[in-house]
């Protein structure tokens, strides 16, 4: 086990790093303007959602590894202190990717990036017509974590409007997760398509209690041939096995199988039922 201590690392080190661990990261494609009017859009990976009640998003620009110096996004929020944060999917990558080059202030990034502006509602900042979400905020605050180059500066964007795009959403007027095909951003070159191919769900009990790993069958919890995700759903399971089925220490290789075809199938129930009539 490689194990560092990060006051021992460079900045660029501790950059390597982090963002290659901490990763896939959602990206927050940001609009924002200055006090003559000039708009900026530029996107940005430290982010994600951090309250329901107010709706709170948080965004950081950082101060720049390589020389110190501030990102406009910053400099134009503590101008004007409104975004729009627009919600990239797959086929937006390559120009927002082309929108983070460090252009010179001033510069507008729908033009350069080729995006089309389309009027807010509320903030003086436009919304990426391309985007298939888009979050009209005005920032409450900005948190600033250092003065050293890498430091980040934490933008509290306080979330006002959602504009949905119809194609997105599915007969219940619901965003389909499916159908956003959204793109995450990972450690250095490497970013993640969300496809239906590598979606999946996982049941979340918000009312029931899971028994625990410590209340499965003594031969679940040995089982080589199951994974350790195929005993976590058994114990997430709520209806507490008898200590006879606990004290089962050797399940057959076919029950093993069939356990394992109706945990695959999402039939946590039935897989109990198998473990309980195996005695
Ligand atoms: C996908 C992606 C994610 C990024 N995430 C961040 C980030 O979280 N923080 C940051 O400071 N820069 C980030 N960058 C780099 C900025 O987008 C880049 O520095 C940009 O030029 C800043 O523009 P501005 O000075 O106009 O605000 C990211 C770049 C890309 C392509």
């Amino acid at each position: 086990m490689l194990t560092l201590s990060t006051d021992q690392l460079s900045t660029q080190e501790i950059q390597q790093y982090l963002q290659y661990a901490i990763a896939p990261r959602p990206i927050c494609f940001a609009s924002t303007i200055d006090l003559e009017g000039n708009v900026n859009l530029s996107p940005f990976s430290f982010f994600n959602l951090f309250s329901m009640n107010p709706p709170v998003c948080i965004f950081s620009p950082s101060r720049r590894v390589r020389d110190n110096t501030t990102k406009h996004t910053l400099e134009n929020i503590k101008m004007v202190p409104e975004c729009v944060i627009n919600i990239v999917n797959y086929e937006m990558v390559q120009q927002i990717s082309l929108a983070s080059c460090d252009y010179p202030k001033g510069t507008n990034e729908f033009i350069k990036a080729g995006f089309t502006p389309l009027d807010s509602e509320l903030v003086k900042p436009p919304r990426v017509a391309e985007a298939p979400i888009q979050l009209e905020c005005i920032v409450q605050e900005v948190i600033t974590l250092g003065e050293n180059a890498g430091a980040g500066n934490l933008i509290l964007a306080l979330i006002k409007k959602i504009h949905i795009r119809e194609e997105v959403l599915d007969v219940h007027k619901n965003i389909d997760q499916v159908k956003l095909d959204l793109v995450a951003r990972l450690g250095g070159d490497w970013y993640a398509r969300i496809t239906e191919e590598n979606l999946f769900k996982v049941e979340k009990p918000n009312t029931k209690l899971g028994i625990g790993f410590d209340q499965l069958p003594v031969g679940i919890i040995a089982s080589e041939l199951l994974s350790n995700n195929e005993k976590g759903q058994l114990a997430n399971y709520n209806i507490l096995p008898e200590s006879n089925v606990q004290q089962i220490s050797n399940f057959s290789g076919p029950t093993i199988l069939k356990i394992k075809l109706a945990l695959a199938n999402q039939e946590t129930a039935l897989a109990w039922e198998i473990i309980r009539t195996s005695i």
